[in-house]
């Protein structure tokens, strides 16, 4: 237990808010950045959680600790040793403007600690600004997360959509006026854990919930229907094929630019919408129709292999790089699943 689950100063008039930090002070989860004040491993541990569980952030959080200690680390170090570190964690945006932030902290001269030094940092946008805030500096502002959505739409039976300008504004002006000021760093673990362990997505735990008796969702049988969310995004599908080049123990990548998914990470000769080039050697399928899921994208991949003596003209972002040495370069997560199937 440390202080930001103390509850029992808290003089709120608020059942929700006192039946939630109750809860916290009981089956909060221990985490190591709940042990620290050191702003920066707060903001490291809201970035990771991003997009992310904790159950797989975590060792992400501890292997960023202890390579880059410091904010200065951080800074100092080259963006493809972030981005190799990262690998395996999805939504690398997140590790280039992390490492970006960084840079931005070190020039400011010290952490940002007010909400629009916080918000002006890469990365950090209303969400993660009222994490930290609240969370390392004390600073009376609600969070809104999926979570906090899910929690408050089931108990106070609110189905306007979450993700509506209506909506949010709805639940942004609930959550602050539920925050009680005396403990804001606990009340937004608090609801946070609350929405991932007890009020969960699906089958939450109402049985045994600390909020039953007052959940307007549980009254009118909905909390399967709650939150809402307007299906918006088409999710766009997209074919690749992948063409392994192997020369003499090497092979060809390129860095993929901005403007697309991936920025920053490495692949092998991608052809999209476009016919497979010839070579002197036939191309062997190694894989087909591999699927790969992202936010608003699924992508089909053909992975095929080609032994050559010779290596052919290839455009100009392409290097080479010795086959063994591959595992020093940030890949995309399909990219890893391809290059297991190759043969030796
Ligand atoms: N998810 C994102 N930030 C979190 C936090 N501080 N505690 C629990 N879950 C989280």
């Amino acid at each position: 237990m440390n202080d930001s689950m103390e509850h029992k100063d808290v003089i709120s008039t608020n059942p929700f808010a006192v039946t939630l930090l109750k809860w916290f002070e009981e089956y909060g989860r221990s985490l190591p950045w709940r042990e620290t004040t050191d702003p920066y491993a707060i903001w490291l541990s809201e970035i990771i959680l991003q997009q992310t569980r904790v159950q797989q952030g975590w060792e992400y959080w501890e292997r960023f600790m202890h390579r880059f200690p410091h904010v200065e680390d951080l800074a100092a170090a080259t963006q493809d040793e972030v981005l190799r570190l990262w690998q395996g964690l999805g939504y690398y945006s997140r590790a280039r403007h992390l490492h970006e932030a960084a840079k931005q902290v070190v020039a400011l001269g010290h952490f940002p600690c007010t909400m629009s030094e916080l918000k002006a940092m890469k990365g950090v946008g209303d969400y993660t600004a009222a994490a930290i805030g609240s969370i390392a500096f004390g600073l009376p502002v609600a969070v809104v997360d999926g979570n906090v959505y899910r929690v408050l739409s089931r108990y106070f039976g609110i189905s306007t959509p979450i993700n509506t300008t209506e909506g949010q504004k709805e639940f942004v002006d609930l959550a602050q006026s539920l925050l009680p000021t005396s403990a804001p760093s606990a009340y937004n673990q608090a609801i946070m854990d609350f929405g991932a362990i007890q009020c969960t997505p699906t089958s939450p735990r109402c049985l045994i919930c600390p909020l039953a008796d007052s959940c307007e969702a549980l009254r009118s049988g909905k909390t399967a229907e709650l939150p809402v969310k307007l299906r918006k995004l088409k999710i766009k599908k997209r074919h690749f094929s992948y063409i392994y080049l192997r020369c003499q123990g090497m092979t060809a990548f390129h860095k993929r630019s901005a403007g697309d998914i991936w920025q920053g990470l490495w692949e092998p000769l991608l052809i999209e919408n476009a016919d497979l080039p010839v070579f002197s050697a036939p191309l062997s399928l190694i894989k087909k129709g591999v699927k790969h899921v992202l936010t608003h994208r699924v992508l089909t991949a053909d992975f095929y292999l080609v032994e050559l003596n010779q290596r052919p003209s290839l455009p100009e972002d392409y290097i080479w790089i010795p086959e063994d040495e591959l595992d020093q370069y940030a890949l995309p997560r399909l990219i890893e699943i391809l290059l297991a199937s190759l043969p030796a």
